[in-house]
């Protein structure tokens, strides 16, 4: 079973879910693997990494590309030649086509880091401490046609601290977002034994 992951920056999700494979030996025991590792950003850090773990990377350019619908064809196509039985969003800036969504539908994975359904799309942290909560967190859920709304997989909670900032906040959750993504991934996988 290849797992397909999509970044556009750090990786650090993509990262801990190599890792968690790599200990948890999924080859051997889920007969999975991360197959390929694919960016819209040719400097995405995240790269390097896959890299360095023996792992196909690719990288298509949004911007040469006319038009949502042209890339998002252009981008399952090169997912499709690792054959995926789970794509993975991670970090991965790019608002898909209901096209895209519904050739991958039931296995796309995206992981948000808030705690859904609130604040859904961007500057999650700097919303939750603006409107005073007392708790953040992320979500991983099934991508669907529409932005940060799929069925819930998985979810963590941090407490927000006085004088926590977006970035002291984003730090905390990420933490988090490390442990519950690759347990959801593999709970997903054991899920289609
Ligand atoms: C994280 O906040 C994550 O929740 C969101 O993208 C940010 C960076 O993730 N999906 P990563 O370090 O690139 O995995």
């Amino acid at each position: 079973k290849n797992i397909v992951i999509l970044i556009s920056g750090g990786g650090s999700n993509m990262a801990a879910i190599v890792r968690t494979a790599e200990r948890e030996d999924w080859a051997r025991r889920l007969g999975a693997r991360v197959a390929a590792v694919v960016s819209n950003k040719a400097d995405a850090g995240g790269l390097a990494f896959a890299r360095e773990h023996g792992i196909a990377t690719e990288v298509l350019d949004h911007k040469a590309y006319p038009s949502r619908e042209a890339f998002d064809e252009a981008l399952a196509a090169v997912i499709d030649r690792h054959a995926p039985t789970l794509v993975v969003l991670a970090g991965f800036m790019r608002i898909l086509t209901p096209g895209f969504v519904q050739r991958y539908a039931g296995r796309l994975l995206n992981i948000h880091p808030s705690l859904l359904p609130a604040f859904n799309g961007l500057h999650t942290h700097q919303r939750a401490i603006e409107a005073g909560c007392r708790y953040a967190g992320a979500t991983v859920h099934q991508v669907t046609a529409e932005l940060d709304v799929g069925p819930i997989l998985d979810q963590a909670v941090v407490p927000v601290l006085p004088g926590d900032t977006a970035d002291t906040l984003a730090a905390r959750v990420l933490t988090q977002e490390h442990l519950i993504y690759p347990r959801a991934v593999r709970r997903w996988l054991e899920s289609q034994a």
